[in-house]
C-alpha cells in the first residue's frame, strides 16, 4: 500500500531524503514564499520547499532575516503548504523563536507544524541551538539544521562572509554539523564555507548535507527563489547561477501596462462586459447624462 494516487502523489519524507542521499542521488531545494512559486517548484520535481526567512529580505522589504517574526513566517508557510503536493515543506524558524529557551522553541515549533502545515522546521547555528533541537525532535517534529554563514547571527560573525576559513574555524564547523546530527537533524545545510570543509562534513554526516556556496560535493543544493530566477536588483553572492533574469521583463510589462492605461488602449473591447441591447436602453433611460468629461477623449 502507497499514498501515491493519481490525485496527490506520495509526499517525500525525511527518510525518503536521507536514503536518496546515500544512494548518491543529489537532492534540490529551493525557497518560495507564496502558493503560485510552491506549485511551479513541485511541479519541476523539487525535493524540499523551503519557506527561508530570507522572506525578509526578498519578499518583505527587510534589510535582513532578523525582523521576520513568527506570524510573517505562519502566513508565508500557509501559503507555501497549500501550493505544494509532493515536495517536503520545510519552514525557518525565525530569529527570537527558539533562543529565550527549549520550551519556546518547541511550543513555536508546534505552532509551525500545526496553524502552517509545514512538514519540518529550520534552525540556525548549533551551540545552545542543539538542546532546541533535540527538544522539537522528541516532539516529534522533524529539524533541517544550519551553520557555516548563518544570516540570523551575521552582525555576531562579522557581516556576510564566507566560514571555516581557517583549520581552527573549518574544524570547529565540522563540529558543529556532527553535533547538529547526533541531537537528531535530518538534514544540514551549509552556507557560505570551502567546498573542501563541505566535503569533509558531508563524508561524516549520515544525514544529507544541503549546500549554498558550499561547493559542489554536498548532498544537495538550494537556491533563493529571487536569485535563481533573476527578480532581484545588485549584484549576486558569488554561490549564486541566475536561470532566468525575468526583473528587466516584469519591468517592461509593467511600462507598458502604464502606458496603455494613460494612452487608453487597455482594456478594449476583449477585455469588457457587455449587456444585453434592451437592457442596456432601459438602464440608460433611468440615468442622468454624466458631466464628467472623457479623459481620454
Ligand atoms: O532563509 C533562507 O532562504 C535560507 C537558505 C539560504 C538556506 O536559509
Amino acid at each position: 500500500m502507497t499514498n501515491d494516487t493519481p490525485e496527490r502523489p506520495a509526499k517525500i519524507t525525511p527518510p525518503d531524503l536521507v536514503a536518496r542521499a546515500q544512494r548518491g542521488e543529489r537532492l534540490v531545494m529551493v525557497t518560495a514564499y507564496d502558493a503560485p512559486s510552491a506549485r511551479l517548484a513541485d511541479a519541476a520535481g523539487v525535493d524540499i520547499v523551503l519557506v527561508g526567512d530570507s522572506a525578509g529580505t526578498t519578499v518583505l522589504g527587510c534589510e535582513s532575516t532578523v525582523p521576520v517574526t513568527i506570524d510573517e513566517m505562519l502566513m508565508l508557510t500557509r501559503a507555501v503548504a497549500r501550493g505544494t503536493r509532493r515536495a517536503l515543506v520545510v519552514t525557518d524558524m525565525p530569529f527570537g523563536s527558539f533562543q529565550v529557551s527549549e520550551e519556546r522553541a518547541v511550543e513555536n515549533a508546534i505552532r509551525f507544524v500545526k496553524e502552517s502545515g509545514a512538514d519540518a522546521v529550520k534552525l540556525e547555528g548549533a551551540g545552545r541551538t542543539l538542546t532546541r533541537i533535540s527538544g522539537i525532535v522528541e516532539a516529534g517534529i522533524p529539524v533541517m539544521g544550519h551553520v557555516g554563514l548563518t544570516p540570523q547571527s551575521a552582525t555576531k560573525l562579522g557581516g556576510y562572509k564566507a566560514q571555516g576559513r581557517t583549520a581552527a574555524a573549518a574544524r570547529r564547523l565540522v563540529e558543529e554539523a556532527a553535533a547538529l546530527e547526533r541531537a537528531g537533524c535530518f538534514s544540514v545545510v551549509l552556507e557560505a564555507m570551502p567546498a573542501a570543509v563541505a566535503e569533509r562534513i558531508t563524508e561524516r554526516l549520515d544525514v544529507p548535507t544541503i549546500g549554498i556556496g558550499a561547493g559542489d560535493r554536498c548532498d544537495g543544493q538550494v537556491l533563493v527563489w529571487h536569485d535563481l530566477l533573476g527578480l532581484l536588483p545588485g549584484p549576486m553572492p558569488r554561490f549564486v547561477r541566475q536561470y532566468a533574469n525575468l526583473a528587466p521583463a516584469i519591468a517592461a510589462a509593467l511600462d507598458a501596462f502604464v502606458a496603455d492605461v494613460r494612452a487608453g488602449r487597455f482594456p478594449d473591447q476583449r477585455h469588457t462586459y457587455g449587456m444585453p441591447d434592451d437592457e442596456l436602453k432601459k438602464f440608460e433611460e433611468g440615468q442622468m447624462t454624466s458631466t464628467r468629461r472623457d479623459p481620454v477623449a
